[in-house]
């Protein structure tokens, strides 16, 4: 990985503000975008903009790039056909449609498990298919210590009963990368579904689905480098069995029997752009082996980043990490890091940043069972530091090395 040659590619990443340039730590709320996403999109609009299924060139390209959004889609996912790949507006929005079409074969007195490591999105659509059904929902608590699901807890809320878990492959707060394939089983042997949140795991390694055995698996391309959008993978049988919530003269073919309504084709198309400009980075005779290898490129770059990030907040006294923070354990997570800032609110760290143009988030970002179990509810939540592919070690000192003016210039400053 040669940060000046990935960055080229981000015209983002160039800009600066009265001469300031711009530090995105932002990253697990949305990434910036490729230069190949802008140009796909500019393209889709000025030569190929149209509705499908017509009789004249537009349309008829217009649906060839987006059979090619859903099978580069497929290659970055690991799917074994474009079919199973359905694009929607996002991923919350495509969990709810999901969550409607499987409740058609769920039961009064089922049950439904959530964790409370989830982003809401994966929570509140189960919460409300469950009050909706009479279903009973069981929570999957994590471990305030560890930062992990204990998984004999996890097996002992499974039973006949249990229909769907809903999982999450790696925590948008504490960055934990969770055992997904083995929790996917261990749902399995009860006969349930799983369906797995991988909104923040996607950009930061290689996702299989065949491998990890799930379900349904659900992502958001603006959080990978793309345009604002949702993609959701389903095992082929599954949706092609599941009757969709669909208008009567909508095709009833896969994909797009659960596709509602006319999708966002330039986005779609920057999607495409988004899988090709990650393509580019890696090696390999076929789309889903160059990808793999990039994948694990960038894991590997963001493991030593996020290590210099942990190491270098450690040496600040006055800062707790919640998550992972030992170096044999960075392989088990994304590099999105949480911390309170002692006798500091979350809020006032992030506009101190931000007005030196480094950009973090604050707050729950929505993974509000999270914070709560933490116990940072009331003080406003934490300091969320998300790290992606372009950023650099600069880049990390830099916000390692204003976090410590802030805290001098606080008064906070532990003595030694
Ligand atoms: C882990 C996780 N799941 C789901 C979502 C929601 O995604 P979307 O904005 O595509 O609905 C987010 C957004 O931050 C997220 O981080």
């Amino acid at each position: 990985m040669n940060p000046d040659q990935i960055r080229s590619h981000f015209p983002a990443l160039a800009l600066t503000d009265a001469g300031q340039p711009r530090l995105y730590l932002d990253n697990p709320g949305g990434t910036q975008v490729a230069q190949r996403v802008i140009d796909r999109t500019v393209s889709y609009l000025t030569r190929t903009n149209a509705n499908g299924g017509g009789a004249f060139r537009t349309s008829r390209e217009s649906d060839a790039l987006l059979d090619e959004a859903h099978a580069a889609m497929a290659d970055l996912l690991g799917a074994r056909s474009p079919d199973e790949i359905v694009f929607g507006q996002n991923m919350t929005t495509l969990t709810f449609h999901m969550s409607r079409t499987l409740g058609q074969q769920f039961e009064a007195g089922q049950e439904i498990v959530v964790t409370r490591m989830d982003h809401d999105a994966n929570i509140s659509p189960w919460l409300l298919l469950a009050r909706d059904l009479d279903m009973t929902i069981r929570w999957l608590p994590f471990d305030t210590g560890t930062f992990r699901y204990d998984l004999d807890v996890y097996g002992s809320l499974l039973s006949e009963k249990t229909a769907l878990v809903a999982l999450n492959y790696a925590s948008n707060a504490l960055g934990t990368i969770n055992p997904v394939a083995r929790m996917s089983a261990m749902a399995h042997e009860v006969g349930a579904l799983s369906y797995v949140d991988a909104v923040q795991y996607v950009p930061h390694g290689v996702t299989d689905v065949q491998a990890l055995g799930c379900d349904f698996l659900v992502c958001s391309p603006y959080k990978f480098f793309g345009p604002h959008q949702g993609v959701l993978w389903g095992r082929e049988e599954l949706l092609a069995g599941l009757p969709p919530y669909k208008v009567r003269p909508a095709d009833d073919a896969l994909p797009i029997r659960h596709e509602t309504g006319t999708l966002s084709h330039e986005g779609m198309a920057g999607t495409l752009g988004v899988v090709e400009y990650l393509e580019s980075l890696g090696e390999g005779a076929s789309r889903r082996a160059r990808l793999v290898h990039a994948m694990q490129h960038i894991a590997r770059y963001e493991q030593d980043l996020c290590l210099r990030l942990i190491n270098r907040l450690q040496e600040l006294p006055e800062i707790t990490i919640y998550g992972l923070t030992d170096e044999a354990d960075m392989t088990d997570r994304v590099p999105t890091v949480i911390l309170d800032v002692e006798g500091i609110p979350a809020r006032s760290v992030a506009e101190y940043l931000g007005a030196r143009n480094i950009f973090v988030w604050d707050g729950d970002y929505y993974a509000m069972e999270v914070i709560d179990a933490l116990g940072h509810a009331p003080s406003g939540g934490l300091v969320r530091i998300g790290l992606a592919h372009y950023n650099t070690a600069q880049e990390v000192d830099q916000v390692c090395d204003t976090l410590q003016k802030m805290v001098l210039e606080s008064g906070v400053r532990h003595a030694f």
